[in-house]
């Protein structure tokens, strides 16, 4: 089954399970999927019930698909996403924001939990991702075109919408939340990185590091969808940091934040318009 054929079942088996059509996707990253409880008259599919979907396997990702509504909007949520390093072709890597597109939704939200690279972030920061960097992993639109998504040759001048990051802006100013604004810089993962990598990094003008969200960004937009992008800075990166990192630290400050988190976004999506 080529990429193409399967994006097509899985839409198919989707839109047999679907009332109504979402108009804004967000996904969720590490610690950051309690913000489900904040979509109204909820519904569920797990992605272990659609057939062909990647399931990720990491402790702190749920795996399902909520449905519903915030304020006027009709929303799909991802609890949980894929990732390339748990051994999955970039292609299916993608093909949930795809698979969003096709259900309907013409924005994208993105969110992940990502290393600070830039020395004046500190840990619990709200990055706004106003650009990125994807030239250490491969493209996911390597491989024949989805013609009927968008054009062989994308422009990624504006990845992420200037409009968007503006409205996140005003939301931040409104509620009191500290904005930070940053390129985000995606790794293969799942190894954390060296110091000199950090180095590297940072003098590439990366302001965070992560293992997602920039291939999803950058298929999203192939797809004309309109998409913007909050990292949260869960730890500052390798050799910034004066000690090991972990998993459980990454999720432990994404929990603590996760309320300015919310709020963030939610009141994001209730003025999108
Ligand atoms: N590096 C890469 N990915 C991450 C990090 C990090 O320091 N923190 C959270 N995700």
């Amino acid at each position: 089954m080529t990429a193409e054929e399967k994006l097509k079942k899985t839409h198919e088996y989707i839109a047999s399970r679907l009332d109504g059509a979402p108009e804004i996707a967000i996904i969720l990253g590490s610690g950051l999927g309690a913000f489900s409880s904040r979509v109204q008259d909820q519904t569920y599919l797990p992605y272990s019930e659609i057939p062909d979907f990647p399931v990720s396997t990491v402790s702190g990702h749920e795996g399902r698909f909520v449905f519903g509504r915030i304020g006027s909007h009709q929303v799909v949520v991802m609890q949980g996403r894929v990732h390339y390093y748990e051994g999955y072709a970039m292609e299916d890597v993608v093909l949930p924001v795809r698979l969003m597109k096709l259900m309907g939704a013409q924005t994208l939200i993105l969110t992940n939990a990502a290393g600070g690279v830039n020395s004046e972030f500190s840990p619990g920061d709200l990055m706004v991702i106003t650009d990125q960097i994807t030239s250490f992993v491969p493209s996911p639109l390597r491989g024949p075109n989805f013609d009927s998504l968008g054009t062989r040759f994308p422009d990624m001048t504006e990845v992420y919408d200037k409009k968007l990051v503006q409205l996140l802006d005003n939301i931040g100013y409104k509620y009191n939340i500290t904005l930070r604004h940053g390129t985000y810089l995606q790794t293969t993962g799942p190894n954390y990185e060296t110091p000199a990598e950090i180095r590297m990094f940072a003098k590439l003008g990366a302001d965070a590091v992560g293992m997602s969200t920039a291939v999803e960004a950058m298929a999203a937009h192939h797809a004309g969808m309109r998409v913007c992008g909050v990292s949260c800075i869960t730890n500052m990166a390798s050799g910034i940091a004066d000690r090991p990192l972990n998993h459980l630290e990454v999720k432990d400050t994404a929990n603590k934040v996760a309320r300015e988190f919310e709020t963030l976004i939610e009141n994001f999506v209730r003025e999108l318009p």
